[in-house]
């Protein structure tokens, strides 16, 4: 298989009423039977949470990332969960893993790119090699993971690709410029490729979480205050279950940054001045 999609076949006979049937019929199967689910990013978070949904409701899960022992531990606890090893910035290893895994299965029905890393750009330095890992994870590897996905769901004539973006990809936020960009990029692709792919009665998903309390946000304070990993999990697979084209929680923090991503940039500006004098007088008090 290439590196690339196959290119989306001109249908003239895929009338709305045909591709809106298609779509409930999928939204039925995706109810009532096993399904074939691949996630990214499964060892730890909300990717092992999904991992972990979907097991126990006797659906077959393709469960890829780096660390090996996590992943078998996964494999060790739920026999319906298949270990897949892969780096998902590397395209021939993620195209490989996704398509033994529909080999195996016999199909893929549901395929969540979620793997993601989340640094600071800002407090930690200006560094490029940071802002370059975060763009190689979250975009270069959401794209491979979604390539591999669409060529198999494309033969299929059918499937559902889900993004895990996050609320930071709404507005512009202080300390996360390439993260927040990673993240606004998944939106859009996979907002355009609805558009694409819809036609051929692949849906996609975009999910849009605040904070919530996994690896990423360790030691930032926040983790206590946000859902646990399995708490988002659940909310997730039920909105893709329902055949959501939008998934973002919680509604609050939801409603905060659609709204901080209307203010203007000058007002945003002025707000993060005094918030970075506020920090330099605590730091300079010792608090
Ligand atoms: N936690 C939050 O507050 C939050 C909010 C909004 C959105 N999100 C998004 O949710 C997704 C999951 O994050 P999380 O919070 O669950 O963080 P996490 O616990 O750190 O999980 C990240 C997952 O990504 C995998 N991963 C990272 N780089 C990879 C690579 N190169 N190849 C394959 N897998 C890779 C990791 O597995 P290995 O290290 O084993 O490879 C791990 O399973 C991310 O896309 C994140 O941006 C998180």
């Amino acid at each position: 298989m290439g590196r690339f999609c196959s290119p989306v076949p001109f249908d003239p006979l895929c009338s709305d009423q045909g591709i809106h049937l298609r779509m409930q019929q999928q939204q039925q199967q995706q109810t009532s039977q096993p399904l074939r689910v691949l996630i990214t990013g499964a060892s730890s978070g909300i990717g092992r949470g999904l991992a972990q949904w979907y097991a126990h409701r006797g659906h077959t899960v393709g469960a890829l990332a780096r660390r090996q022992d996590l992943l078998e531990e996964l494999a060790a606890a739920h026999s319906n969960v298949v270990p897949l090893i892969a780096d998902v910035c590397d395209a021939e290893q993620t195209e490989q893993a996704v398509s033994r895994f529909a080999l195996e299965a016999g199909g893929l029905d549901v395929a969540y790119a979620n793997a993601g890393v989340g640094q600071r750009t800002r407090e930690e330095g200006w560094d490029a090699d940071r802002a370059e890992l975060i763009a190689q994870v979250n975009v270069v590897g959401a794209t491979n993971t979604i390539c591999a996905a669409t060529s198999i769901m494309l033969e299929q004539g059918r499937g559902h690709l889900v993004g895990i973006s996050s609320l930071a990809g709404h507005c512009p936020l202080p300390d996360a410029a390439a993260y927040g960009a990673s993240k606004a990029w998944l939106v859009f692709y996979l907002r355009s490729l609805a558009m694409d792919l819809g036609p051929c009665g692949i849906r996609c998903t975009v999910v849009m979480p605040g904070y919530v309390s996994t690896q990423m946000v360790d030691g930032t304070g926040v983790e206590l205050l946000t859902p646990q990993a399995r708490r988002a999990a659940d909310r997730i697979a039920q909105g893709v279950a329902r055949g959501q084209e939008t998934i973002r929680f919680p509604r609050r923090v939801s409603l905060l940054t659609r709204l901080a991503g209307l203010t203007p940039a000058s007002l945003r500006a002025s707000m993060q001045r005094r918030r970075l004098h506020k920090r330099a007088t605590s730091r300079s008090q010792g608090r």
